[in-house]
């Protein structure tokens, strides 16, 4: 696991979107994981930005979303068909053919999420994972208690979820109690994973995403399991980080996507921003 620590949410999310950019440039049929919520807002804008501006090319990709609420159509405002069209593939030239939510219509959710695995498993398995991280822990819509080895499947939303997203809703009662995710399993085989989180409520599950013990009442803690996983972070969403210190004086060590050269954000070096660096080969800042 690497983690970077960022000064602020912008820096953060423009880290985010700088390393998908990267991950498209390497691949550009990549299949990307993607992940609703308000924190991913300002890295969709950045990627819509990148289209405008430097031409940043998503006509090839596929995308696979993490999650959707049962009950909801495809045209309410509260789903996350909605929200990835409002926020992202209206403003980019993806092949809307190629992007892919799990139906919280379908008849038959059973099968609906099963058939949503095969999927995935069609277009060659997921290359880059992004993720955000609900107050819970929680991964896509995987609430406590869900297994690791866990795959698509129907979930009943915790309290804690319903308390987050509801003010999301016109009404609190309007919230769907259950959603459909991809499962913990799922979302460990992805070749990479990319993490944001930002702000200072974040920062207590943060803490024990990244530091606790493995254990399945708090989902990102399985991120400590996956091979590739990048956790992006700005100072108030790392301030509970015991090894804080540690974090933030290593340079990652291993590029993240096979790019001639990488943008590595700016660390802080004893307390100063440093200016963002790109360099050809690992680099360690400070004492490891
Ligand atoms: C929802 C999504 C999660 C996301 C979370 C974070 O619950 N299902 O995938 O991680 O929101 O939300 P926010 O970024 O608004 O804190």
């Amino acid at each position: 696991m690497e983690v970077i620590i960022q000064p602020n949410a912008q820096m953060a999310a423009q880290a985010v979107a700088d390393f998908i950019a990267r991950a498209l440039c390497a691949k550009p049929d990549a299949v990307l994981g993607l992940a609703t919520g308000c924190t991913m807002e300002s890295v969709y804008d950045r990627l819509v930005q990148k289209h405008r501006d430097e031409d940043l090319d998503f006509s090839r990709c596929h995308t696979f979303n993490l999650d959707e609420y049962v009950g909801l159509t495809a045209d309410d405002p509260g789903s996350y068909h909605y929200f990835m069209r409002q926020r992202f593939f209206d403003g980019v030239n993806i092949d809307q053919r190629n992007t892919h939510l799990p139906d919280g219509m379908a008849e038959d959710l059973e099968a609906e999420c099963v058939n949503y695995e095969k999927l995935i498993t069609a277009c060659g398995g997921i290359d880059l994972q992004v993720l955000g991280i609900g107050l819970n822990g929680h991964l896509g819509f995987n609430e406590p208690l869900s297994a690791f080895r866990s795959r698509t499947r129907v979930q009943t939303l915790s309290r804690m979820t319903r308390a987050q997203n509801a003010p999301l809703f016109p009404s609190p009662n309007q919230m769907p109690r259950r959603a459909i995710t991809m499962g913990v399993g799922t979302i460990l085989e992805t070749r990479r994973c990319l993490l944001l989180a930002t702000g200072l409520e974040k920062a207590g599950i943060i803490a024990k995403a990244i530091e606790g013990p493995l254990t399945a009442m708090i989902t990102a803690t399985a991120l400590q399991l996956h091979p590739a996983c990048t956790i992006i972070l700005d100072e108030d969403a790392a301030s509970h980080l015991r090894e804080n210190d540690h974090y933030q004086r290593i340079v990652p060590a291993q590029t993240a996507v096979p790019a001639v050269s990488r943008t590595i954000p700016a660390q802080k070096i004893n307390g100063t921003p440093q200016p963002t660096a790109t360099l050809r080969k690992p680099l360690l800042v400070g004492k490891p």
